[in-house]
């Protein structure tokens, strides 16, 4: 295990345009990798992208568990993408809750695109393509803004809709820092 501590907002790292990729299936892309995995399922995320570990390369994994505490979360499968595209099928947004491992207990109301295609390369140099949206739509959006140094709540329109996680959930319905 090598669980990395995650640099918070307020890091000058965090603000840096990271560089693509130029080589794949190499030791040292897989032993980043691996250090993200751990690093995102200590801290139980949802996502997370090299910057936040401090490198500042375009790589980032996301994946979400059908989790029956949470039956209203949708699954997004496991993914590693590299030096990703996103391109929005229409102009639809929609609002929803976010949170980010960068900016702990707090969560905020983002817009982003619901409907986009995504592609990329995996560790090994395939390509990925995928047209998703909603929930899947949204967690890739935040992951590829961290790698252009942008984190969600520079995109927050309406600051009501921002806070700490305890004090806007009191339920506990919404749980964890990612
Ligand atoms: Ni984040």
């Amino acid at each position: 295990m090598s669980v990395c501590p995650v640099l918070r907002m307020g890091d000058p790292r965090l603000l840096r345009i990271s560089r693509p990729v130029a080589r794949f299936d190499t030791p040292e892309l897989h032993a980043l990798i691996r250090d993200m995995e751990d690093t995102m399922a200590h801290l139980n995320g949802a996502g997370l992208a090299a910057p936040q570990i401090g490198v500042d390369l375009r790589v980032v994994i996301f994946g979400v568990a059908a989790n029956p505490r949470y039956p209203d979360v949708e699954e997004v499968p496991y993914t590693v993408l590299i030096n990703p595209v996103i391109e929005p099928l229409d102009e639809d947004e929609e609002d929803g809750w976010e949170g980010c491992l960068s900016v702990p207990g707090m969560r905020g109301v983002v817009p982003r695109f619901t409907r986009l295609r995504y592609s990329g390369l995996d560790p090994f140099g395939n390509r990925i393509e995928r047209e998703v949206s909603g929930f899947h739509a949204r967690v890739v959006q935040h992951e590829c803004d961290h790698l252009d140094g942008i984190l969600y709540p520079m995109r927050i329109r309406d600051f009501r809709l921002f806070g700490f996680t305890e004090e806007l959930f009191p339920d506990g319905s919404v749980a964890g820092d990612d």
